[in-house]
């Protein structure tokens, strides 16, 4: 038996999250991406030591962080970065839009692979550029002639535009094959176009699969991209909004720079501690909810099939999230609203993540297991009696 515990859900309702909130009490939540289960100990010791300390002033990263994140890196991914490119931050999401605003000029597009995060699909429009979708086929892979298209669409607006990758991909779970990023980020290189990547699920990959930073693939592609990585997501911390960028080209992390200053070039104290304290002493707990997650995704697939008709999923390769499709269901109309009504479940509706999404919703997998049985129970109730 593992010696942490991801069977107990934590009374999460008076605990002023979104989750578990944005629905009547009633409603179990399984929609938006963090996980119900305790944040481990470590994490928690090495906060509440930060509060015996009485002041709380500005934070600034210590060179302790960067070197520790430095050598996370390079454990877990093979990628030597020299400390200097690693830029702490407040967010994957103020990231991500902000390495838009340093990369393309208005008028440029953004390629995006629908379906995808809603915030990465809204991102362009914030700084007056283009959306370029350029759709993941009905496998969750990738197209690489609709990718070529877009891309080629992206530098009107004369700085070259951006290919805003999400890798591991939410919400398909896909974790990019090597191949499939040296493909993508060649036609980033043919087509003049930066790479922003997302990288925040790197960390929560399944059946033993390595994560492969896109920017790790060599040095050219390295020189045009912005990588955004947390540990927000696999430890559970995302509300204490701490991330960092890795820019290893000094004249783009110079325009990155730029572009964060005054806007997100401060990190909230905890999260600098929480964040350090996670990759120092969190791996344990790291493989022991990889192993858990793993097992519920198991799970989830068997029970999708057995006991939602009409219900399909892909198997995710990373991630705690699963794209149901509910197309030849009796929910097909309006997945979201069928099972918020009839099953009291609360999920992502699909169309939220584009055009694809339409007839899907996310499922969040990263609870308990009484809990996630207890969700696709009255999801399959609903169904059964539509
Ligand atoms: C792909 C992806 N990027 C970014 C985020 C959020 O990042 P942050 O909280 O650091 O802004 C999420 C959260 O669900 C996510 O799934």
């Amino acid at each position: 038996m593992s010696r942490f515990d991801f069977d107990t859900l934590p009374d999460r309702r008076a605990s002023g999250c979104n989750k578990w909130t944005r629905f009547d009490a009633d409603v179990l939540p399984m929609w938006v991406a963090d996980m119900d289960f305790a944040v481990a100990e470590p994490i928690r010791a090495a906060i509440a030591a930060r509060l015996a300390h009485p002041v709380l002033g500005y934070g600034v990263p210590q060179a302790g962080l960067k070197a520790r994140i430095a050598a996370w890196l390079a454990a877990q991914y093979g990628w030597q970065v020299p400390v200097e490119a690693i830029v702490p931050m407040p967010g994957v999401v103020p990231g991500f839009n902000l390495a838009l605003r340093a990369t393309c000029a208005r008028g440029d597009g953004v390629v995006v692979q629908t379906p995808v995060y809603p915030p990465i699909l809204k991102a362009p429009a914030n700084w007056d550029l283009r959306r370029l979708d350029a759709p993941l086929t009905p496998r969750d892979e990738v197209d690489l002639d609709t990718l070529r298209g877009a891309l080629a669409q992206a530098g009107q607006g004369g700085r070259g535009g951006a290919f805003l990758l999400c890798n591991p991909h939410n919400p398909t779970g896909r974790a990019f094959r090597r191949e499939e990023l040296e493909a993508m980020a060649q036609a980033c290189l043919a087509a003049g176009v930066a790479i922003v990547s997302d990288e925040i699920h790197c960390d929560l990959l399944f059946d033993g699969r390595r994560h492969i930073p896109v920017a790790s693939l060599s040095e050219e592609v390295a020189a045009r991209t912005i990588t955004l990585m947390s540990a927000g997501k696999t430890w559970n911390i995302a509300g204490l909004n701490a991330c960092w960028a890795i820019v290893t080209d000094a004249a783009l992390r110079a325009r990155f720079q730029r572009a964060i200053a005054g806007v997100a070039d401060h990190v909230n104290i905890l999260g600098l501690v929480a964040t350090e304290a996670a990759l120092a002493e969190g791996e344990p707990w790291r493989q022991a909810l990889l192993a858990y997650l793993q097992a519920n995704r198991d799970w989830l697939l068997g029970a999708v099939e057995a006991r939602l008709p009409g219900v399909r999923m892909h198997c995710p390769e990373a991630t705690f999230l699963a794209w149901l499709d509910c197309r030849r269901s009796a929910a097909a109309a309006d997945p979201q609203g069928f099972f918020l009504e009839h099953a009291r479940v609360g999920l992502n509706p699909g169309p939220d993540f584009g055009p694809p999404g339409v007839g899907f919703v996310r499922l969040n997998f990263g609870c308990p297991r009484a809990t996630l049985e207890d969700g696709i129970a009255r999801m399959g109730r609903a169904l059964g009696q539509a």
